[in-house]
């Protein structure tokens, strides 16, 4: 429920978007609110509020597994935060590598499928400060889970990420290529370069180029393109596989 109505500015939000409005709340986190034919809408915050994974825990994506073809890159075993787990599929298999996995998403629905098999899960916001030590872990990895956030945001996350790995540590994962925005392109709204409102989710695509320069905290081992199959649908990807 909206508790105090302060209009908060919002100035990098392209003309296509001044329809909308951010509003403060009381716990000082800002939302959408949408004006449309006269009626405010709130928009919900998509993956906090399980609106993903709401009747989907029990699907499968052991298609869309990729690591096994870059297992030369998980062979230094330690702690490795599985950032965006999901219902932890990559978890799983990071644990039967030998990893000392903690599993952090935002989604309770999600985390509660993942303790059935990992004890050590987190709730998080990756919006927020990761709630870990400097150079805690030897692996950062993140399927499909960096890429819907603002500019700022995603800046921001990285360096955390850069924060929380030990010196010579890899930060490997995957985001969504922007060969996907025929799939959201007329019902999505640009932001900002890359960034979409799409119905009420947020959504971020990458070209290598994108990736490269969130990625110059680091040194850039590998970028690859992929394409795959999740939830029955065709998905292009990029894979980074990057070092501090
Ligand atoms: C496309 S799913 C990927 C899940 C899993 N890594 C995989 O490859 O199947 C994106 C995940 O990111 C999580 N997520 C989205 N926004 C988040 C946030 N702000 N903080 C933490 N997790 C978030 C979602 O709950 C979801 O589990």
């Amino acid at each position: 429920m909206v508790k105090k109505h302060v209009i908060k500015p919002y100035i990098t939000l392209k003309e296509s978007f001044k329809n909308h409005k951010f509003i403060k709340m009381e716990n000082d986190e800002s939302i959408i609110i949408e004006f449309k034919r006269n009626k405010v809408r709130k928009m919900n915050d998509y993956f906090k509020e399980d609106e993903y994974w709401k009747g989907r825990t029990d699907k499968s994506l052991e298609d869309d597994i990729w690591i096994e073809d870059y297992k030369e890159f998980f062979d230094k075993k330690g702690k490795c935060l599985d950032l965006g787990c999901g219902i932890g599929q990559y978890s799983k298999i990071l644990m039967e590598y030998g990893y000392d996995v903690t599993s952090a998403d935002i989604s309770r629905l999600a985390l509660n499928k993942v303790k059935e098999f990992n004890k050590n899960v987190i709730q998080i916001d990756m919006r927020e400060k990761l709630p870990f030590k400097n150079e805690e872990f030897d692996l950062v990895f993140a399927s499909l889970s960096i890429h819907y956030f603002s500019d700022s945001d995603t800046k921001k996350l990285i360096t955390e990420i850069r924060r929380i790995l030990k010196k010579g540590g890899l930060f490997i994962g995957s985001v969504n290529e922007i060969k996907e925005l025929h799939k959201i392109k007329d019902t999505a709204k640009e932001l900002e370069y890359h960034f979409y409102l799409n119905k009420n989710k947020y959504i971020r695509l990458f070209d290598v180029k994108d990736l490269e320069n969130y990625l110059d905290i680091f040194n850039v081992v590998k970028i690859d393109e992929r394409e795959s199959i999740r939830f029955n649908n065709k998905k292009n990807y990029l894979i980074f596989i990057v070092k501090k």
